[in-house]
């Protein structure tokens, strides 16, 4: 099965300089006009390093915003001094660095638009449990705004929802059609906007897809609010011990990016609109054997350790993916044991050509050590499983 093909569209993503928001620009942006609008609180320019002209054959700009006081300063630069003519491919990209809830940056990077991949998100569970109403803010209020301007433009919007919208599942593998019960203010932000885009659908005939993300993984995953797989692969090139909260026997499906990506593609071509979908393989794997699969393919001789389980985290997780093949088309490629391997790989390249990558990513490893050990700090008592509010 090929993914679908998008060619000369105007596409906005917002949270194109974040995980999955730059493998979405990074597809796109060879044959499309993309705009990125992210304030890169969380998300990275090196994200988006791929779109160099050189690179891509793409002509690509920077059009900044002084987004501190809403004015916009017009002056737009080619990133590396030339403008990139070449090859077959006849995309741009654009970058507009703002806030989503800056609405003269949304108007301007959303000017034009046919299509909109909604990615800006505040996407830590324990931070929204911190502070509610700062990730609603984000991930509610503004995401209203995102869709006000698609509506404003005419423009589809596929949105990233997640499978926190679930809850703890009644029943696995869970369906669309399951109850939503979600445990953390993040679960709840990202119900709500799902269920309003929908209703965008039904009451202003405007274009929608949810996409309800299971626990994706893949290269750019950094940072102290990264999965679980980013986080275990750190230890184990480190040689440090891996860290399984709780007694490991929690399960996830796990979706490599590659195929979050294409779910995106199908969604901005199917007829099937105003639905939400989940994206996972269908598959569970638990902490434990998750650990022991990547210190194999790393040949790492990190011990596997033990410690608090978190508080609310949820038991088991795995998509019935069923509606997502039906009604789009689309099946996941990406096994986990390859997608592991070629995370190692790729990362054994890396270190080899970049020692300020290597340097990066153990600063990321040194701040998501510290979130940690302060999380631990916060948090000396864990809830019993059976209280656990958190996805
Ligand atoms: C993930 C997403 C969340 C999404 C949800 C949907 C991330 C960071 N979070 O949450 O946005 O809503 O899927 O299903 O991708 N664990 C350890 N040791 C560690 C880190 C984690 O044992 O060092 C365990 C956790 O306790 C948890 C599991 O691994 O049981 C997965 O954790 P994590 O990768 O943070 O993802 P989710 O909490 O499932």
């Amino acid at each position: 099965m090929t993914s679908p093909a998008i060619r000369d569209r105007t596409v906005l993503v917002t949270g194109g300089g974040g995980f999955i928001g730059s493998h979405l620009v990074e597809a796109l942006a060879p044959y499309n006009d993309v705009r990125v609008l992210d304030n890169f609180s969380t998300g990275s320019r090196d994200n988006l390093s791929f779109a160099s002209p050189s690179a891509t054959g793409s002509q690509w700009a920077e059009d900044t915003l002084a987004s501190t006081d809403g004015g916009t300063d017009d002056t737009e630069s080619d990133a590396d001094g030339t403008d990139g003519e070449g090859d077959d491919s006849n995309g741009s990209l654009t970058i507009v660095d703002g806030d989503i809830s800056d609405p003269m940056a949304l108007q301007r990077a959303a000017r034009g638009v046919d299509l909109i991949f909604h990615q800006a998100a505040l996407v830590s569970v324990t931070e929204s449990v911190d502070a509610p109403r700062r990730s609603n803010e984000t991930n509610l209020d503004a995401s209203l705004l995102v869709l006000d301007q698609a509506r404003q433009e005419d423009a589809r919007v596929v949105l990233a929802s997640s499978a926190a919208v679930y809850g703890h599942p009644d029943e696995l593998p869970v369906s669309e059609t399951a109850t939503t019960e979600p445990t953390s203010p993040y679960g709840i932000q990202k119900l709500a906007l799902d269920q309003y885009a929908r209703r965008y659908h039904d009451l202003y005939d405007l274009p929608t897809v949810a996409l309800r993300y299971f626990n994706a993984y893949g290269p750019r995953q950094q940072g102290p609010y990264s999965g679980v797989i980013s986080t275990f692969l750190e230890q184990a090139r480190a040689d440090e011990p891996i860290t399984i909260e709780g007694d490991g026997e929690q399960t996830r499906d796990f979706v490599h990016v590659s195929d979050v990506v294409r779910a995106n593609l199908h969604a901005a071509t199917t007829d099937a609109v105003g639905e939400a979908y989940n994206v996972g393989t269908g598959e569970r794997t638990s902490i434990r054997e998750l650990a022991e699969l990547i210190r194999d393919a790393v040949g790492s001789s990190s011990p596997i350790v033990h410690r608090e389980p978190r508080s609310g985290d949820i038991r088991h997780s795995r998509a019935d993916a069923s509606k997502a093949s039906r009604e789009l088309g689309f099946e996941t490629r990406v096994g986990l044991e390859s997608g592991i391997r070629s995370l190692v790989t790729a990362a054994g390249g890396e270190q080899a050509s970049s020692s300020s990558s290597t340097q990066q990513r153990e600063n990321q490893g040194r701040e998501r050590r510290q979130h940690q050990q302060q999380h631990q700090q916060e948090r000396p008592l864990a809830a019993r499983p059976d209280r656990q509010s958190q996805d």
